[in-house]
């Protein structure tokens, strides 16, 4: 960067306003003249089926403030490794990248599209759009992918097997297609020729026919796996543990029974584990003891909804110093649960509301004071509402406590809470002043 463009007599930021402006369009200045001088990168072939493509669809204005239709910037005769969303070789000048994620692309994505014509493609993302209908089976024509996002784009009916052909492929992204579904076929193609994968998410296809045993055979590579409200059926697989890089595991909102198999404990990356609202799961307190045990970089663990009654609360208590989320709603938990909860030094969120049977007294001081989440309706837990507590709860957000046990309340307290924006203290017979006006964050 030439010295020139500083004043002599430097501001506090470094450079004078007005020296500021003119470095500004100095370099302006300079940039234009370089992308206009070389030839045009793209190849002309290219070109044309980008706009091809673009022409195939229209734009579907939904007001939506992070959506912004991207290929309108596309015209001819301008290089197309300039245009937004396009990424090329700087070489060959082939395009190696399309990232049209949320640009309001309204139609459907027939098997003749020219993107299946852009063979060079690495990474896709079609992400948040509007295809209606198929995802179509040419998808496998792109065969040097290594990224492919569908995810949140209306597509519907059978993902083809034919995506198993994308042997490349590190990250699969078909979620939140919600009229998606996935054969048991196609599934198993899937597992067996995608052996790079580290990324998959089919969240909300339709998996009811696929046999959770087969995720066993997944790519020992994977280190995100995502099959949340998938319709899964039938035990967990038993022998997950030889997915050992695995670092996200969501099989939330799925009906799988039994229990959580012992193979569990040896997923030690894993930071988050959501088996949230598999409503028939019903954990052996042994097995989930030492899954808190051995999974020492956990951070979210989500287990809402999953039948609890056998598991003695206190046993989750010793997790992970690096936990931050623990999530326990509506789980039928009975008995004491340990205020040493609040020890772990960089929890945020404590969700343990509808367990009627569980009891404990949380104590005013030592609290992590990142908290941001506590949520204890509809426990026996009680909660001394007073200084210490107050002044260590300072980042607080969201307090749910309704119909528990507040002992020594002085609602006036609640006034230190600047941060927060839900409150609830229903049905719990308390009396006092809750002095609102500091409380200008509540919703
Ligand atoms: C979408 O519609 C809104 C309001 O109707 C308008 O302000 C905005 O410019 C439109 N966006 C596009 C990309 O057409
Ligand atoms: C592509 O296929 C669709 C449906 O089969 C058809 O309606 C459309 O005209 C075809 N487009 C081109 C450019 O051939
Ligand atoms: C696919 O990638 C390989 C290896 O990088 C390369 O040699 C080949 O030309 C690519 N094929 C296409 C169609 O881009
Ligand atoms: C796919 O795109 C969605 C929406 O743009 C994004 O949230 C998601 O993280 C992407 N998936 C992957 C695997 O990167
Ligand atoms: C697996 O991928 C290879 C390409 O690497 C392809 O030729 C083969 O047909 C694929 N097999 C399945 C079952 O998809
Ligand atoms: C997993 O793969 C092995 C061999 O690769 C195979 O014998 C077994 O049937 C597969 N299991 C499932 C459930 O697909
Ligand atoms: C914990 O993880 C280790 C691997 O790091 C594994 O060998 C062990 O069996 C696991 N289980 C227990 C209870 O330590
Ligand atoms: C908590 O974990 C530590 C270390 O893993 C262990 O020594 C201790 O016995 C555990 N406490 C309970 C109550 O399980
Ligand atoms: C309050 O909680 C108790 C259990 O702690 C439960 O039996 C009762 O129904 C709850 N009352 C209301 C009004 O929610
Ligand atoms: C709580 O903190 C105080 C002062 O820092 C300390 O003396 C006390 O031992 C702590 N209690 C627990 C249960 O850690
Ligand atoms: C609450 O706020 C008042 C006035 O802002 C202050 O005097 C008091 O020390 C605070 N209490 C706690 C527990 O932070
Ligand atoms: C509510 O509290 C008052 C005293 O503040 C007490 O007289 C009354 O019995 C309590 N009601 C219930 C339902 O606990």
């Amino acid at each position: 960067m030439p010295s020139v463009y500083f004043s002599s007599k430097p501001t506090a930021m470094g450079l004078s306003p007005l020296s500021l402006s003119f470095f500004l369009i100095l370099f302006h200045f300079h940039s234009t003249l370089s992308s206009s001088s070389p030839p045009p990168l793209c190849a002309h072939h290219q070109s044309l089926s980008l706009l091809q493509f673009k022409q195939s669809f229209s734009i579907l204005n939904t007001s939506r403030e992070d959506q912004y239709p991207k290929t309108e910037s596309w015209k001819e005769g301008t290089d197309c490794c300039f245009w937004d969303g396009v990424t090329c070789d700087l070489h060959s000048g082939l395009v190696t990248g399309l990232d049209l994620s949320s640009s309001m692309l309204y139609g459907t994505l027939h098997s003749n599209n020219s993107l299946f014509s852009l063979h060079h493609l690495r990474k896709l993302d079609l992400s948040s759009n509007y295809f209606t209908r198929h995802i179509s089976s040419r998808f496998d024509q792109l065969s040097n992918l290594t990224h492919l996002n569908l995810s949140s784009s209306q597509f519907e009916g059978q993902v083809p097997s034919e995506i198993s052909h994308l042997s490349k492929l590190v990250s699969l992204d078909l979620s939140k297609n919600s009229f998606a579904s996935l054969e048991s076929i196609s599934f198993d193609k899937i597992v067996r020729n995608l052996t790079k994968l580290r990324e998959l998410d089919l969240s909300y296809a339709d998996m009811s026919l696929v046999v959770p045993d087969s995720l066993m055979n997944l790519s020992s590579s994977l280190s995100s796996l995502r099959l949340r409200y998938c319709g899964l059926q039938g035990k967990l697989p038993s022998s997950m543990g030889k997915l050992k890089h695995l670092r996200y595991l969501d099989l939330g909102s799925n009906s799988f029974t039994g229990s959580i198999p012992y193979d569990f404990e040896q997923l030690t990356e894993l930071v988050s584990l959501d088996l949230s609202r598999n409503t028939h799961l019903s954990p052996e307190p042994v097995s989930l003891y030492k899954i808190v045990q051995n999974l020492t970089k956990l951070r979210d663990l989500a287990l809402d909804s999953i039948d609890m009654s056998l598991v003695a609360p206190n046993s989750l208590t010793n997790l992970s110093s690096s936990l931050s989320s623990l999530s326990l709603r509506g789980c039928g938990l009975q008995g004491e649960f340990s205020g040493n909860i609040f020890l772990l030094p960089n929890l945020e969120s404590l969700i343990l509301y509808d367990n009627e049977g569980l009891t404990g007294s949380f104590p005013s001081s030592n609290f992590s004071n990142v908290l941001s989440v506590l949520a204890l309706s509809d426990t026996r837990i009680s909660l001394y509402l007073e200084n210490d507590l107050i002044s260590n709860l300072k980042s607080l957000g969201v307090m749910l406590l309704r119909n528990i046990s507040i002992i020594r309340s002085d609602l006036t307290l609640l006034g230190n809470l600047t941060q927060l924006y839900s409150l609830d203290l229903s049905n719990n017979n308390l009396s006092g002043q809750i002095p609102s006006s500091s409380l200008k964050n509540l919703v």
